[in-house]
């Protein structure tokens, strides 16, 4: 069994990121402009979005913070959208999620020029994406491929259970996890809160993606001998042994089910630390003009 590791991973692809930022500021080009919205002060989202800007800075990258009153109307958001739209130095957005209740992040999503939708959430690039088209794939579904490639998974003829359908990693997931690309050619099954005998149906995986955020739901008698589990799930959950007062928890049970896998990923360190970089590597894209 191999635990997979995701933290090296991100680290190596993290070095290339950084020796082409170095070129280009060399050849007098386009240094890559990361921005990202956030609204109001939900815990969990500062983290991310302190770390989407660590990370631009650790590799060169220019980027911008514009933080927004919880109460922004919904007209007031979709117009500084445009203002980011419009603005040529910046070559991407992203609108951190959760946003208010009182605003629909499906009309922000679509008011991001798809040339700038590093996050891959506009259904532009969704639709590329399933028409195999060049798209900004959604950075953790393509943090999952670059762990399977870097690990060389085989996956084609393999039967691919995804579990969870949510936008933003089941559906993107299973759609890649089918096409014909060096990660691909699976059969795929994506399952969901309705699906009938879950643990026999994810028992027939010789690849398991977790991703339905409820904490250890994937328990041994879910996996096959010899699977390849990714564990996608990241939920806080209240610990007061930690200074923070939470621990990270994914969606695996991993002391019982790693002992039957052939490759597993961990939870902290393994998908995780692949989400910001896939993110860079999509602004980094974007700067070059390698998608539109
Ligand atoms: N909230 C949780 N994950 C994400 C993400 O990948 N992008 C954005 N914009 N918001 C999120």
């Amino acid at each position: 069994m191999t635990i997979i590791d995701g933290k090296a991973v991100a680290e190596e692809i993290k070095k290339e990121i950084g020796a082409e930022v170095e070129a280009i500021k060399v050849s007098g080009g386009k240094i890559p402009h990361l921005v990202a919205i956030l609204v109001g002060n939900n815990g969990a989202s500062e983290t991310y979005v302190a770390n989407k800007v660590k990370s631009c800075e650790e590799l060169g990258f220019n980027s911008t913070l514009l933080r927004f009153d919880p109460s922004i109307s919904e007209a007031e958001l979709l117009a500084e959208v445009q203002k980011v739209n419009n603005n040529e130095d910046m070559d991407g957005l992203i609108v951190q999620l959760p946003l208010p209740d009182h605003i629909n992040p499906d009309k922000v999503m679509e008011t991001i020029d798809p040339k700038k939708d590093v996050d891959g959430f506009h259904p532009i690039n969704i639709g590329r994406m399933a028409k195999g088209l060049p798209a900004y794939i959604s950075a953790t579904p393509q943090g999952v491929l670059d762990l399977l490639e870097r690990y060389n998974i085989e996956t084609s003829g393999k039967h691919c259970v995804v579990v969870g359908r949510s936008q933003i990693v089941g559906l993107p997931m299973s759609i890649l996890m089918q096409r014909n690309h060096k990660v691909g050619n699976c059969t795929v099954t994506l399952t969901h809160s309705k699906t009938k005998n879950l643990a026999e149906v994810c028992a027939s995986a010789d690849i398991l993606i977790a991703a339905l955020g409820r904490p250890e739901f994937i328990t041994a008698d879910f996996i096959k001998e010899g699977a390849v589990v990714i564990d996608v799930g990241l939920t806080r959950v209240e610990d007061a042994t930690k200074k923070s007062g939470f621990a990270l928890k994914g969606d695996v049970k991993f002391d019982e089910v790693a002992p039957k896998c052939s490759f597993i990923t961990p939870v902290p360190k393994g998908v995780g630390p692949m989400t910001i970089v896939s993110l860079m590597k999509n602004t980094l894209l974007s700067a070059k003009g390698l998608i539109y």
